[in-house]
């Protein structure tokens, strides 16, 4: 009697700790994306395909959403030119203020996802104005502290973004660009483009539950 209750509550510890280490012990995938706020290319990828594929795969993904554009230097005050125009280094500085004031990636995709949806590149700069601060009424971050961060802090990140894509290999020469844990593969890359999951699933050693379900599925 006494030992099969002693087996019993050995057992569900031992569940209870193999629950424990299945969950922290998820691996996750790094994916970096070096955009442009303006370029078709890169707004199709972010809602077709990074986005949904973020919906399924959540915090087995480590997003790592890099909006770049070129300093030009003038005095000591940075300036930026973007290759769609000053809308496009709005676009940019607002994505980059709300990857800097996320405290989830969550709140950072559904705010990117919200911002960069109603894309259309003849949209007037107050219409990305009154965007940018309704995609943060409904997604969880203060348009507060995004308007401190473009007043205050930009110019930082932009730079500090600049520098990281300088130093991808091989260099970048377009974007979207998209690395998987920090490595720019261009097979994979347009894996990626084409279809996301699929592609995050194939790299992930463990699968995690929605790549099982995508398995299954194909
Ligand atoms: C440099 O900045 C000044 C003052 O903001 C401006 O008038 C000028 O056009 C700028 N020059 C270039 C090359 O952007
Ligand atoms: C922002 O939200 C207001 C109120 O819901 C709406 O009338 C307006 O059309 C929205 N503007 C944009 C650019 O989404």
């Amino acid at each position: 009697m006494f030992r099969v209750i002693e087996i019993n509550m050995f057992s569900k510890l031992f569940l209870i700790c193999a629950f424990a280490l299945a969950v922290t012990s998820q691996e996750r995938l790094k994916v970096t994306l070096f955009y442009e706020g303006l370029c078709p290319y890169c707004h199709d990828f972010i809602i077709q395909q990074l986005y949904p594929g973020f919906k399924k795969l959540g915090n087995a993904l480590d997003v790592d959403l890099v909006s770049v554009q070129h300093p030009k230097n003038n005095g000591s005050k940075i300036e930026w030119t973007c290759q769609h125009g000053p809308i496009e280094c709005y676009i940019n500085k607002v994505s980059a203020c709300a990857i800097h004031v996320s405290d989830t990636q969550s709140k950072m995709m559904e705010y990117i996802n919200c911002f960069l949806s109603d894309f259309d590149d003849d949209k007037s700069k107050e219409y990305e104005e009154e965007l940018a601060k309704n995609c943060s009424a409904g997604n969880g971050l203060s348009w507060d502290n995004i308007n401190s961060c473009l007043d205050k802090d930009v110019d930082n990140i932009l730079l500090a973004y600049e520098q990281r894509k300088t130093k991808v290999q091989p260099p970048l020469e377009y974007v979207p660009a998209i690395l998987f844990n920090d490595k720019h593969d261009i097979d994979i890359e347009f894996a990626a483009r084409d279809d996301f999951l699929a592609t995050a699933c194939r790299l992930f050693k463990t699968k995690p539950k929605a790549c099982l379900k995508t398995f299954l599925k194909n």
